[in-house]
């Protein structure tokens, strides 16, 4: 599966949450890569809780600045971050439980989550904060 290229396009102006979300990338690229090469479920299984637990702490990063600074679209992004983290805690259970291979659409659900979520929602605070002077 192509792997997300990270371009200035996914920058959202604040470089601890831009900094975060090119880590998330990386470990997302790592799976997406593990879909490729038949690796054993065991060792996606462990990066794929990496990647959910890196994925709460990034969400909670990004709430706090959001909530520190009186973010509109807070409570929706919110909402978001708990149905995403909701999903992947069912895929590491599910990769535990099943331990054949790993469906495809795992890997597809996490890469298109990330790039929409980044490009899309999160874009929707880059002139927020930048108004705000957060950098
Ligand atoms: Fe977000």
């Amino acid at each position: 599966m192509e792997k997300i290229i990270w371009g200035e396009g996914f920058s959202v102006g604040v470089r601890e949450l831009d900094d975060q979300h090119k880590r998330i990338v990386t470990i997302v690229n790592t799976l997406l890569d593990m879909n490729d090469t038949n690796v054993g479920s065991e060792i996606i299984s462990d990066t794929l809780t990496k990647m959910t637990q890196y994925a709460s702490d990034h969400f909670k990063t990004e709430e706090q600045y959001m909530l520190d600074y009186g973010y509109p679209e807070y409570l929706s992004q919110k909402k978001q971050h708990q149905e995403f983290k909701k999903m992947t805690v069912n895929f590491c259970v599910g990769t535990m439980v099943h331990n054949a291979t790993v469906p495809t659409e795992i890997f597809t659900y996490l890469k298109s989550w990330w790039i929409n979520h980044i490009l899309k929602e999160d874009m929707k605070y880059k002139d927020f904060f930048h108004t705000k002077g957060v950098k």
